[in-house]
């Protein structure tokens, strides 16, 4: 096999399913925290756009090009995903031709979905291209129930017939017809998804209560130089009109917002002067916003952002909400932070029922954190000290490394295959900045 398909694995699905559950890495980072981080980190490509634009792949039998795709555990999975229903995929560095001639098989199994609940994304592709699907429910995850009562009520406006059988979600339509739908809650995957099948489908569609994070705009992007039709991506109201086909393209996927204001909360936490570059500014104006209030100082050019910092941060108070307010995504990274603050802050996560299990491990580093239902109240310490932790959820990986390099002495984390699943060799960048920071195999 040629090194730039060895990335995606091409055995059958099933295979490698069972493989990807029983191969855990069971990798370690070890820290050694109180060096402050000084320097430049590229930014790598969206996961949460990567994984959408690479189902996308399924609506056409043109080749698919995309660059700036980030190397991550996540999108190896989406590849295999996508490989065993017959799609062919190569990278070569941070680019990746899709092709899927014809769709071979059409199912996500549950060894693959429970790893990545993102595989729901090709519930739409699949019946928009072959009029059917059989994807796994994807069930519940360490951060709450999660469940896709959204996906199935819109392709179900959209003409498609869903039932749930043996734990998967059994799709069959004809030709899907296009729908008015409105969201009861704001939903990112449920959104895609929609947009996706709708891309195909029969005449407009129009999804109000929309998901307006940056990577549904990115997706719009990328299905709109596949010939679709779509408009008002960023807002709540997104139409697309149904197209009879989609051809190939070539689309670069957008900067990781996340992973942008994970590094900027980790040099506003340690101190120092970290400069993002390759960075979509524009989408993390509520993190920016906190990042000044916490302290620090930030500047901004057209691509990139700097942070500098010195001493104890300001607490700050937040609440996650869907985008442009604060991200979930981030909440966990603001909570390290907040744990040396010069005073109480209160993190109220509002999207996520269970996304504070962080708090247990951070206590383990001496956080003085408070639950209280939805909310975290966090009294700042003047320092943390190093313990084991485990992580439990990819954000929450990434607050104990935060926390990590703040405390006093050793910390380890146990099971940071959470952290590959979302960050590319996030220790060698930190590393990069004069964290000391190793894994351990
Ligand atoms: C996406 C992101 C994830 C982020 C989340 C919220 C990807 C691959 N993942 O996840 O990183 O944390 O958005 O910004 O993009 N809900 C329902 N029914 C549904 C769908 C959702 O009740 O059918 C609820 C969820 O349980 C949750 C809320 O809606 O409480 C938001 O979830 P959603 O936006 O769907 O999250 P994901 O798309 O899974």
């Amino acid at each position: 096999m040629p090194d730039a398909l060895r990335f995606f694995d091409t055995r059958p699905v099933r295979a490698i399913a069972f493989a990807a559950n029983d191969d855990l890495p069971m990798d370690k980072l070890r820290i050694s925290g109180g060096a402050p981080l000084v320097g430049e980190v590229q930014v790598a490509g969206a996961k949460n756009a990567a994984l959408p634009i690479l189902a996308a792949a399924l609506l056409t039998g043109d080749e698919l090009v995309l660059d700036n795709v980030p190397q991550l555990a996540d999108v190896t999975t989406m590849g295999r995903l996508l490989a065993g229903m017959g799609a062919r995929l190569s990278r070569e560095g941070g680019s990746v031709v899709a092709r899927t001639d014809a769709i071979g098989a059409v199912e996500a199994p549950y060894e693959l979905v429970k790893t990545m609940r993102a595989s729901i994304l090709v519930l739409g592709p699949l019946l928009a291209r072959c009029g059917q699907a059989r994807v796994s429910l994807p069930g519940g995850c360490a951060i709450g129930a999660r469940p896709v009562d959204q996906h199935i009520k819109g392709l179900r406006a959209l003409g498609a017939q869903l039932a749930i059988e043996h734990g998967y979600i059994v799709a069959e339509a004809a030709r899907l017809k296009g729908a008015h739908i409105v969201a009861d809650m704001v939903t990112v995957t449920g959104t895609e998804n929609l947009m996706m099948a709708a891309a195909l489908a029969d005449g407009e569609t129009v999804i109000e209560n929309a998901a307006r994070e940056p990577e549904v705009v990115d997706l719009a992007r990328c299905l709109n130089s596949m010939g679709a039709h779509v408009r008002g991506a960023g807002t709540d109201r997104i139409v697309i009109d149904g197209v009879e086909r989609l051809h190939g393209a070539r689309h670069r996927v957008l900067p990781d917002r996340i992973e942008t204001g994970t590094f900027l909360v980790a040099a506003a936490a340690c101190g120092g002067d970290v400069r993002m570059t390759g960075a979509a500014p524009e989408t993390l104006d509520a993190v920016l916003d906190k990042l000044r209030e916490a302290g620090a100082q930030v500047d901004v050019g057209a691509d990139w952002i700097r942070v500098r910092a010195h001493g104890r941060p300001k607490p700050v108070s937040l609440r996650t909400s869907p985008h442009p307010g604060f991200p979930t995504d981030m909440q966990a990274q603001f909570m390290a932070l907040g744990s040396v603050a010069d005073g109480v802050g209160r993190i109220t996560e509002t999207i996520f029922e269970n996304r504070f299990m962080h708090v247990l491990e951070l206590q383990r580093l001496g956080a003085q954190i408070d639950i209280e239902g939805n909310t975290a109240i966090v009294r700042g310490v003047p320092k943390l000290s190093g313990a084991r932790v485990m992580a439990t959820d990819l954000r929450a990986s990434a607050s104990l490394v935060i926390a990590g390099l703040l405390a006093e002495g050793e910390t380890i984390i146990d099971r940071i295959y959470h952290l590959d699943r979302g960050y590319d060799r996030m220790e060698r960048r930190l590393a990069a900045l004069g964290a000391k920071i190793e894994r351990v195999k």
